[in-house]
């Protein structure tokens, strides 16, 4: 067993959903997020960048006695989790990529769709991780690029975000053959029932949860699970907007959770 909290880390609001994925599976686990809330979206950024904030904040969440960091950021594992894992050796870092495309190929998936960021989706890491697993999965991949904004502005349940769903996917859904799509973004768990509502018949994968499965995996192959909690949740944001404190609330809102503003440089 192992009380000490777990690290999270996401340009934004997007890594909650991984919170409220793990508050639903393992309660007992005790966490500190930080949220890039002053420098998202980072899916549209250039790789050096986004290798630089990476750098500073899991460097930030290491000093923090953490037994484990969970990239809850899909942009950041594409450009950055080999290199985070070479600085630091001595705590295992899970991004989300990895345990999603292993769900794809262990469900025997034929064929699936995949959205994200314009980084992510430009990286290919989808696909090819997906191939490393099964090279006969059919992927179909696009770049949503402005669902993380609107979300991170709380533009979610209205016909603003639905317009943009249908302006995106319209096609994308129409002219490929698939029936499940991974959410390649921590962001769209929070839209994911507005897509359905227009794809109904689409099935989700969500990386969010995914990963979260996977350090549960990990944590018990280690006897590191928690068994106690006691300790406040931390929740850091480079920008404490209202939207952070708002989401944080409704999210995984338990009131002794500390928010607080933590700007890092190098
Ligand atoms: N939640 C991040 C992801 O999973 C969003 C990246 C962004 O800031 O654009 O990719």
């Amino acid at each position: 067993m192992d009380n000490r909290p777990i690290g999270f880390f996401d340009s934004g609001i997007g890594g909650l959903t991984s919170v409220m994925a793990l508050h639903e599976r393992l309660p007992l686990e005790h966490v500190i997020f930080y949220g890039d809330t002053a420098r998202t979206p980072y899916g549209s950024k250039s790789p050096e960048t986004i290798r630089e904030f990476a750098v500073q904040i899991v460097d930030y969440l290491a000093a923090k006695d953490v037994k484990m960091i969970i990239i809850a950021c899909n942009t950041v594992t594409a450009m950055a989790l080999p290199m985070l894992r070479e600085r630091h050796p001595e705590i295992p870092i899970l991004g989300v990529v990895e345990p999603t495309a292993k769900r794809v190929a262990e469900d025997g998936c034929r064929s699936v769709g995949i959205i994200g960021t314009k980084v992510t989706i430009k990286s290919n890491v989808y696909p090819d991780t997906i191939h490393s697993f099964d090279p006969q999965v059919k992927t179909f991949s696009l770049a949503c690029p402005a669902f993380v904004p609107l979300v991170e502005e709380g533009i979610i349940d209205n016909e603003i975000m639905d317009l943009t769903i249908r302006y995106y996917m319209d096609d994308f859904v129409a002219e490929n053959d698939f029936d499940r799509l991974i959410l390649g973004c921590t962001h769209y768990p929070l839209i994911a029932h507005r897509i359905h509502s227009i794809y109904p018949k689409l099935e989700f994968y969500s990386s969010s949860r995914e990963v979260i499965l996977e350090a549960e995996s990990l944590l018990k192959e280690r006897d590191q699970l928690a068994v106690e909690n006691q300790m406040v949740d931390r929740y850091y944001a480079s920008d404490l907007s209202d939207n952070f404190l708002r989401m944080t609330d409704m999210l995984v809102g338990n009131n002794d959770a500390k928010i607080k503003l933590k700007k890092l440089e190098n």
